[in-house]
């Protein structure tokens, strides 16, 4: 890690409250070390009332970027000075960059999901998806399923209907997207839903830890082979849900390469470099198996 810090180091930061464990730091302050560039990331715990001071001192003091998370990525639209056309259609903001007190936001979870799935364009390309989910990281996964994968129909799951039904008027507006199905979580007819669908995509956050025995379903025959199911939990990095899709023959995917995708796109953001992804990635396995 980092021990030499000069006047001209440059702070980068995670701004939430609470801020409970974060992988963020160990990403980029490993990231920072590997590439020998000089920048600091720290965790700021920022409550909501003090949001708008937190912008204020990002400028005076310096600091050039900021990770976000819960519960500021919506309002810290209002702070920006440029938004990126897909944090203004997701309305949510995960990474902001501070060039000389203009603040620009961008939501590099879009990189996160796109190279996860990527590598299975074409089999997800123009078919059934369900997407379990109506929080932030589900807004940023529907954006990215809709332009780049076009389904046929996006079952939205959520085990609060209402907020389903919301996301749902909300991309048809945005998006022009008009196959959605809304569906409260838990009922049984949800198997042929997931079972018929090509690709499921866990955006809730059950099974994360320390709940790490709790699964959107428990039911085997959920899944089937061929099937691509994608948990955005990352800790633990194999949640229930992908030990019972794979146990199925259908191949499961963790949230951890979104993780370390989405910093690598902020990380580009803030400092002009590219992440070294790869040896990222292993020390975080390392680190989280340690
Ligand atoms: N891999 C990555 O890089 C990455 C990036 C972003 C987020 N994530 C993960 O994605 C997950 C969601 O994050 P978020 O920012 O969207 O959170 P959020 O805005 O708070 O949304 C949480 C979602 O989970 C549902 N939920 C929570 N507890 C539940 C329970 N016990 N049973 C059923 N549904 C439940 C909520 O349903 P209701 O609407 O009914 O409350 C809501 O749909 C988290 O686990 C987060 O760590 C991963």
């Amino acid at each position: 890690m980092k021990n030499t810090i000069h006047v001209n180091t440059k702070i980068l930061g995670l701004i939430g409250h609470p801020l409970k464990h974060s992988y963020s730091p160990f990403i980029h302050n490993v990231a920072i070390e590997l590439k020998g560039i000089d920048y600091i990331y720290l965790p700021f715990d920022i409550p909501s009332s003090n949001l708008k001071n937190a912008f204020r001192g990002m400028i005076s003091l310096g600091i050039r970027g900021f990770n976000v998370t819960i519960p500021h990525k919506e309002n810290i639209l209002q702070y920006m000075n440029n938004v990126s056309e897909e944090s203004s259609i997701i309305g949510a903001i995960n990474t902001v960059v501070n060039d000389l007190g203009k603040l620009s936001g961008y939501n590099t979870d879009v990189n996160g999901i796109l190279e996860t799935l990527n590598p299975y364009k074409e089999e997800i390309f123009g078919n059934e998806i369900s997407v379990i989910g109506a929080g932030g990281a589900a807004r940023a996964v529907i954006y990215t399923l809709i332009r780049y994968f076009k389904p046929s129909k996006i079952y939205l799951i959520n085990r609060t209907e209402q907020r389903a039904d919301a996301l749902k008027n909300y991309f048809q507006d945005k998006m022009k997207f008009n196959s959605f199905k809304t569906k409260e979580l838990f009922p049984p007819d949800l198997v042929d839903i997931f079972k018929n669908s090509k690709l499921v995509v866990n955006a809730t956050s059950v099974g994360m830890f320390p709940d790490v025995d709790d699964s959107i379903t428990e039911l085997a025959n959920s899944f089937t082979k061929g099937q691509i199911v994608f948990d955005l939990v990352y800790n633990p990095v194999q949640t229930n849900l992908l030990n019972l899709a794979a146990s199925n023959g259908a191949i499961a995917l963790s949230g951890l390469k979104m993780l370390v995708y989405q910093a690598a796109k902020s990380f580009e953001l803030w400092t002009g470099e590219a992440m070294p992804v790869e040896q990222v990635y292993r020390s975080l396995q390392l680190f989280i198996k340690a």
